[in-house]
């Protein structure tokens, strides 16, 4: 469960965020949607640990994000959470197995080529194994994305406009597989695409203007 209680957030002067309370069950898979600059990113990025909030708590499970520092925090968003960004951030040197190896490495978790194959395997990447990232089309990278974050098992899976540069079939495909890949993490994905509401109707929607959570 992720739980925002009483979340703001502000740059500077401006409130940019003003979700209130929020409560997002186990295993739900929803949108977060709003317009350019509604705060959706930075939402994720709080969600994530990766920005501490101005004001409020955040809740994942029974640890409270908002308490944490340092390795402890370090260690939970390496274990427990996954982010898939609009912006891949694949390793360029290295082949698309080893940038799956990479991030369980980086999680602290084992290294475990058999896990890693599985998992390309079940993203449609596993003839791809051994390509490099610069040969692979926009929607296979993006499924290496994919793979890179569910490797991982994480509970909590956060994705910021990943089907923003994707073509029709290859953005529905990415969302199924998001869902699919998932195996009942709460996954929460930020976009103004609006073809996402086709595979997963549950939304959560940031107003520009009155900052709040409508629905
Ligand atoms: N580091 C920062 N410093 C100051 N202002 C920021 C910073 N990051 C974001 N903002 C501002 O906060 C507001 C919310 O930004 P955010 O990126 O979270 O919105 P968004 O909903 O993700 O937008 P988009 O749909 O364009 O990605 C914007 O007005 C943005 O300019
Ligand atoms: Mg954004």
């Amino acid at each position: 469960m992720l739980r925002f209680e009483q979340l703001r957030h502000r740059y500077g002067e401006r409130t940019v965020l003003d979700v209130g309370d929020l409560r997002i069950e186990d295993g739900a898979q929803m949108l977060l949607l709003g317009p350019s600059g509604s705060g959706k990113s930075s939402l994720l990025h709080i969600a994530a640990g990766l920005l501490r909030p101005t004001e409020g708590r955040v809740w994942l499970d029974d640890m409270e994000l908002t308490g944490m520092h340092g390795a402890a925090l370090d260690r939970v968003r390496g274990r427990r959470v996954g982010i898939v960004f609009q912006r891949l951030h694949l390793i360029p040197s290295l082949s698309v197995l080893d940038n799956v190896l990479v991030a369980q490495y980086s999680a602290g978790n084992k290294v475990d080529a058999g896990v890693a194959m599985e998992t390309l395997d079940r993203l449609g990447m596993s003839a791809k194994a051994k390509a490099k990232p610069s040969s692979l089309s926009l929607g296979e990278a993006q499924r290496v994305a994919i793979a890179r974050t569910v490797v991982n098992r994480p509970r909590l899976i956060l994705a910021d406009e990943p089907t923003s540069s994707l073509d029709d079939a290859n953005a529905e495909q990415v969302l199924r597989l998001l869902c699919e890949q998932a195996q009942g993490a709460t996954l929460l994905i930020a976009t103004h695409d609006a073809r996402a509401k086709a595979v997963i109707p549950q939304q959560v929607i940031l107003k520009a203007a009155a900052q709040q959570v409508v629905a």
